[in-house]
């Protein structure tokens, strides 16, 4: 009921009698008026005044959990299956005992702080109470699992997207133009730092060579803080270029945007019909990069992604090789995009 309290409030914009709130909900005025002092728990600013009801005098944007996620979700099927946590070890690890025990495609798992959260090749991610966006998505896609890592592309995309959205004219309060773009296959950077890390894990059925499930997790850097020892001095968190940042309208923005991209991709089973959105947020579009591939590093031109995912890199003399995600990254040749 919290739930449908907050967003009726919120729509409305007024006030809200109490006689109203429990026809609505088939509720006792105390049911209501207990329902309202746990949101003010939450950190809503609720007014009630005798004759008139209850009235959301402000947001600020700072409240994050479940009512809030709940009351900001206008996906249309990710995060039907929502599960928050205040503390967590790691989305990515819950997401996946929660897929054990059967959690259906689309389940959604976010946390306020992580104490074990992952990063790529076996790193940690730093993650602090009250301060970024942690989550986990589910997914039980009907693929081959060789076509898995393409979904990481997809959600830096939406990613990528979803902070464009809460973005406005791009400017930053310091006034530069602070645009988002990604840095292949899926750093999302904005003036040349990155904002967000994406982990993809897989589960296969081993019998049938299927997916059995994948997740998908996301720690975007919201709040000001110490970065870890590997992303200090290339780490940014949306705080520096954005005023105010709400998780919850940031997960509902990310996530819709998810649902668009997911869709043409299951369309088709690659990224034939999202290659060209993906090139045009691409940071090193054009540019010379370094490929530090384990077998011998190379330069040439990043010409942008195939209909697979992998980088095309245009080498002198005119070749040009398609470059694999996994133990390969690549830079730019004067740092890191
Ligand atoms: C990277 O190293 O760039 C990937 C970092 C991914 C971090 C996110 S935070 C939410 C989810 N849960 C985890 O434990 N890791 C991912």
């Amino acid at each position: 009921m919290k739930t449908e309290i907050i967003s009726l409030l919120r729509q409305r914009g007024t006030y809200v009698s109490g006689q109203e709130l429990c026809e609505r909900f088939r509720v006792s005025r105390t049911a209501v008026w207990k329902a309202v002092e746990q949101l003010k728990k939450d950190g809503y600013k609720i007014e009630a005044v005798k004759n008139r009801g209850y009235l959301l005098t402000e947001e600020s944007g700072q409240v994050f959990g479940r009512t809030e996620i709940e009351s900001r979700l206008k996906t249309n099927w990710i995060g039907q299956s929502l599960y928050y946590y205040d503390s967590i070890d790691s989305t990515n690890v819950q997401a996946k005992r929660l897929a054990e025990e059967g959690a259906p495609d689309g389940s959604l798992v976010v946390a306020d702080q992580q104490t074990a959260g992952r990063g790529r090749r076996g790193r940690g991610w730093i993650s602090p109470a009250g301060a970024n966006l942690y989550f986990t998505l589910l997914l039980r896609p009907r693929i081959a699992p060789d076509k898995a890592s393409m979904l990481t592309l997809v959600m830096a995309m939406a990613v990528a997207r979803g902070i464009q959205s809460r973005m406005g004219d791009g400017r930053s309060p310091g006034g530069q133009n602070a645009s988002v773009g990604i840095k292949w296959p899926n750093d999302i950077v904005i003036m040349g730092r990155k904002a967000c890390g994406i982990l993809t894990e897989l589960s296969l059925s081993v019998e049938q060579g299927t997916i059995d499930y994948l997740v998908i997790g996301v720690g975007i850097n919201v709040k000001r803080q110490t970065f870890s020892e590997e992303l200090q001095g290339h780490a940014i968190a949306l705080e520096e270029v954005l005023d105010e940042v709400s998780r919850s309208e940031l997960l509902n923005a990310v996530l819709t945007a998810f649902e668009g991209y997911y869709e043409e991709f299951l369309a088709t089973g690659d990224l034939t019909r999202l290659q060209k959105d993906y090139n045009e947020l691409m940071v090193n579009l054009d540019q010379q990069v370094r490929v530090l591939d384990p077998k011998g590093e190379y330069e040439g031109i990043a010409r942008g992604i195939r209909n697979t995912g992998e980088l095309l890199v245009e080498i002198q003399g005119g070749e040009t090789r398609a470059v694999y995600a996994g133990e390969v990254s690549v830079r730019g040749i004067y740092g890191y995009v």
